[in-house]
């Protein structure tokens, strides 16, 4: 299963929050993967690209990232991996207004947001996970904070990558990502296409995934 693109959090029947995700680096890594011949299943928020056309890959559309976590956790059971591409919204509104919010009377808007459920840290507490990758997206301490995040949510790989400047990845068609390992290795991989990257991604992850899924199989 692979996750990709932006989530959209409904403010009232006209607005949203929601983030610079094209869905491309997700997309991609579904292609890849089938072209593998592994059968995908791509949960998708509103994305730019075209989704992929091939029978090996089954698109579940959502929104929300309340959506999102739901159609994973519904999908969950008979992956072998989970690779989580998607830019999930971190906050939603509190309340979602039935009708148009209006402007008169108002200088300023304040909107509360609550926490979204953390889908790849709920996947990674599960005693039976499939093999797990995050992608970490920072402005800063790229290094530590992905590996805190690959720490915390207990993933096989956190992809960390530089997000927020012009040659960010987020929205663009190139990306530059660092592979780090639960055994503290890390792997500086060069700017690239987001499509090569996939391929490349999904060749280095074939192997564990499939070990993955034998030990698995073993323990059942
Ligand atoms: N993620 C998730 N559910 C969320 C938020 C993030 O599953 N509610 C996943 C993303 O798909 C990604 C990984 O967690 O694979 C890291 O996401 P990122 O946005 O970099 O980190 P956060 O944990 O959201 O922390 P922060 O935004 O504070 O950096």
């Amino acid at each position: 299963m692979v996750t990709a693109g932006p989530t959209i959090e409904d403010l009232d029947p006209i607005r949203f929050i929601s983030n610079r995700s094209s869905g491309r680096m997700g997309i991609a890594i579904a292609r890849a993967a089938a072209k593998k011949r592994a059968e995908v299943i791509l949960v998708h928020g509103p994305v730019q690209v075209r989704l992929p056309k091939s029978r090996r890959v089954r698109t579940i559309s959502v929104r929300s990232a309340a959506d999102m976590r739901k159609a994973v956790m519904q999908n969950l059971q008979h992956c072998d991996a989970l690779i989580m591409a998607a830019a999930v919204a971190d906050f939603t509104p509190v309340r979602v207004a039935r009708q148009k919010i209006k402007k008169a009377g108002k200088a300023t808007w304040v909107v509360r947001l609550r926490k979204t459920p953390d889908i790849l840290a709920e996947v990674g507490r599960h005693p039976r996970r499939p093999f797990l990758v995050g992608f970490a997206a920072e402005t800063d301490n790229l290094l530590a904070e992905a590996r805190r995040k690959l720490r915390e949510k207990n993933c096989d790989l956190m992809c960390a990558n530089l997000v927020g400047s012009a040659r960010g990845a987020m929205g663009g068609d190139y990306n530059q990502v660092a592979l780090l390992w639960p055994d503290g290795r890390v792997e500086r991989w060069p700017r690239m296409r987001k499509e090569v990257l996939a391929e490349k991604l999904i060749a280095s992850l074939w192997p564990l995934i499939c070990q993955h899924a034998n030990r698995e199989q073993r323990a059942r």
